[in-house]
């Protein structure tokens, strides 16, 4: 069995306790907590920012993985990696120097990542496997939590599962390959046998009463 990691989207958490919402996924058995920064200029919606992220780095020994949905990606790199980012992922179409903006985010001390839309092509990782730590795959159009999985992604994680396959063959390099948007009790089995290993669920998790049960139900699937 691969490693499998669940990475809850605070996204769907209640914002008015967020430390608390934070402390209690991981207590749940959650092994990330996935940070949407969202801009309203590259997508429509606005989010939260190194200060909050800040504001919960204490809440929590887990990986913090700030997902930026932003545009310019440089500048805010190093106000994340400051605020204790561990992983930093962006859009391609987002950023003017893609190879720049990763090293810009190793600098930092940060794993870096590449965050493909559902209709951005897989040929962005040509030339940066080297500089990369993590894939990140959406299965909605980034924006807003609890939209429906798209099924046309299950044929991209197999493309990306192979390039990472290869690529760890030849350099002994590990690649995680993470998936977001539309995750759920119900889809995740389907989509770790399409490749994935880090699975971001917002709704499926903060819109449950019971995170536990979730997660707990999540890893049933992932075992199966
Ligand atoms: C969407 C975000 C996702 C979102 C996932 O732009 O990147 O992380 O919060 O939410 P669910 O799991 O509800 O689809
Ligand atoms: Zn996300």
């Amino acid at each position: 069995q691969p490693t499998f990691r669940i990475a809850p989207s605070i996204l769907s958490a209640n914002f008015a306790k967020l430390g608390e919402e934070v402390q209690n996924v991981i207590a749940a058995g959650a092994d990330i907590i996935h940070f949407d920064v969202m801009d309203n200029h590259y997508v429509p919606n606005l989010t939260i920012g190194p200060m909050i992220c800040e504001a919960i780095r204490p809440c929590t020994d887990a990986l913090i993985d700030v997902h930026l949905m932003v545009k310019p990606v440089d500048r805010i790199i190093p106000d994340f990696a400051k605020a204790g980012a561990n992983i930093i992922t962006f859009h391609p179409e987002a950023s003017e120097h893609i190879d720049r903006s990763l090293g810009l985010i190793r600098e930092q001390g940060c794993k870096a990542g590449l965050v493909f839309n559902p209709a951005t092509p897989l040929h962005y990782l040509d030339h940066v496997m080297d500089k990369l730590d993590m894939i990140l795959l959406m299965s909605v159009n980034p924006g807003f939590g609890g939209q429906k999985f798209i099924p046309g992604t299950l044929d991209k994680l197999r493309e990306a599962r192979r390039r990472i396959d290869e690529y760890t063959a030849k350099t002994g390099r590990e690649i995680w390959l993470e998936i977001d948007g539309g995750v759920k009790v119900d889809n995740i089995a389907e989509i770790a046998r399409a490749g994935a290993d880090t699975f971001v669920a917002g709704s499926a998790i903060y819109n449950t009463p019971d995170y536990k049960a979730t997660i707990d139900a999540m890893r049933a699937e992932l075992a199966k």
